[in-house]
């Protein structure tokens, strides 16, 4: 017809906002979608429900109403709305761990094609984001089959999504590689539209089955997850062997089949995604009988956990052999700096078992303080940095926040009550802090 695309994105979390502010950045009438009415309420108004870089600043250019905005973007809580105004309908509503299991909770995607496809009358593809168990793209296919008023008309592709937290807006505009599942050309046709920029850029463009678009995620997520336990597994052997892993991942890193990236020992990964989709993965093989091809991830999660109860001991270790009533300042409290997200966080889990085990502990976060409270409300939180370190015991560095980078370690000094700092992400300079009076210590490093 020649008239631009009319998207829909259904879930406005992390990855739903940001590529419904994304779309309509590359010139897309959008619409988005959240069950959640509180969540469309500040999304229309230009707000963001979490901390994410430079998505504010993409919705007031574009979210309808605001002075100066280019009006494509809306959004809603009607499914009947969404199914009438788009040709496409991306769906990013999550897919959380399941309590007490390995598998992932498809109940949110699952209710979102229930709820959507009975209203789908006109021809529409359907787009899934959410990352899945490998084999759920063929089920949803048939679902939406079954329930959708346009039959075949109505069809789904798969297009998972790579995005990191704290980078979402730059993945998502500047993507590396963009990974389409896609059972015809149709499908096939109307993704390369949508993608058309990015593509034109420069950006890969896979063309997959099913399957295999399910699985690129997971894999990446699995490769990406062992790389960090490798370097943590190395980080353990070097501390035994009294080696400086820093050291050993900047000249592996050399090799430019290794490279540096992801290499950064210390207490582990977290977040909403690595940890829940390596197991999520494992169930997965197991349930195709493939679980022999997988049983490493068991060992990747076990060395990641490790590394949370290993930073305990360290603490233990330096105030003297036991925690009870020793004052601990912890630095960090989300997963992974520029992001407000303590789901799975290894920072957090730290303080929560130094906190069991007697420790009275402080928090300071630039930006998690409100969720780490809600999660952790037991814990003491502190408004600046030197408030936390103020009569300290120890200092412990556990999310990689460029403001602990420049911290003023002479103040800090004055108000510790002693000097003695342990690196759980490597990324301090122990040289600044041993010039100013503190006894530095990182994980799988010598003390100096
Ligand atoms: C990850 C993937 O990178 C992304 O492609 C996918 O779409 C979602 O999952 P994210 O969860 O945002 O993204 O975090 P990421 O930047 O990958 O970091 C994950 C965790 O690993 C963090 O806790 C981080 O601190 C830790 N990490 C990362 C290390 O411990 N060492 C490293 O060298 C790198």
């Amino acid at each position: 017809s020649g008239m631009p695309l009319k998207l829909t994105v259904i879930g406005t979390g992390y990855l739903g906002a940001t590529h419904a502010a994304a779309m309509a950045e590359l010139g897309f009438e959008v619409l988005g979608l959240d069950i959640e009415p509180s969540k469309i309420e500040m999304l229309a108004r230009g707000r963001v429900p979490m901390y994410e870089p430079g998505l504010e600043d993409l919705l007031a250019r574009h979210v309808a109403g605001i002075d100066g905005s280019s009006g494509r973007l809306r959004f809603t809580t009607s499914w009947e709305e969404v199914a009438e105004f788009g040709d496409v309908h991306f769906v990013c509503v999550n897919t959380p761990q399941k309590h007490g299991e390995y598998a992932c909770d498809m109940s949110f995607v699952d209710s979102a094609f229930s709820l959507l496809a009975p209203h789908l009358r006109r021809p529409a593809l359907v787009v899934g984001k959410s990352t899945v168990p490998v084999g759920s793209a063929a089920r949803l296919a048939e679902r939406l089959r079954e329930l959708a008023p346009a039959g075949a008309d109505a069809e789904l592709a798969w297009n998972p999504e790579f995005l990191r937290e704290g980078f979402a807006v730059q993945d998502t505009l500047h993507p590396d590689r963009i990974v389409v599942g896609v059972t015809s050309e149709r499908a096939e046709s109307l993704l390369r539209e949508v993608y058309s920029v990015p593509v034109a850029e420069g950006t890969p463009f896979v063309v997959t089955d099913f399957p295999t678009a399910e699985l690129v995620k997971t894999a990446a997520n699995a490769f990406l997850a062992t790389k960090i336990s490798f370097i943590n597994a190395m980080a353990e052997v070097s501390e035994a062997a009294g080696g400086d892993v820093a050291k050993l991942a900047e000249a592996i890193g050399h090799d430019d089949r290794i490279g540096h990236k992801f290499l950064r020992a210390g207490i582990g990964f977290g977040g909403g995604c690595l940890p829940k989709d390596i197991r999520a993965f494992m169930a997965r093989a197991g349930e195709l009988g493939a679980d022999q091809a997988l049983t490493f991830l068991r060992e990747v999660d076990s060395i990641n956990m490790r590394r949370r109860t290993h930073m305990v001991e360290m603490a233990r270790e330096a105030v003297g052999g036991s925690l009870l009533g020793r004052r601990i300042a912890v630095l960090g409290a989300t997963f992974k700096p520029d992001s407000d997200d303590v789901r799975d966080s290894p920072a957090l889990n730290v303080a929560g078992q130094i906190h069991l085990q007697g420790g009275q502990v402080t928090v300071y976060d630039p930006k998690g303080m409100e969720n780490a409270k809600r999660v952790f409300p037991t814990l003491r939180y502190a408004a600046t940095p030197l408030d936390a370190v103020r009569g300290a015991d120890l200092v412990l560095h556990l999310t990689e926040w460029r403001e602990f980078r420049e911290l003023d370690t002479a103040a800090l000094a004055d108000v510790a009550r002693h000097r003695r700092i342990i690196d759980g992400r490597n990324t301090l300079d122990p040289e600044v802090w041993r010039k100013a009076g503190w006894t530095y210590r990182a994980m799988g490093r010598p003390s100096a």
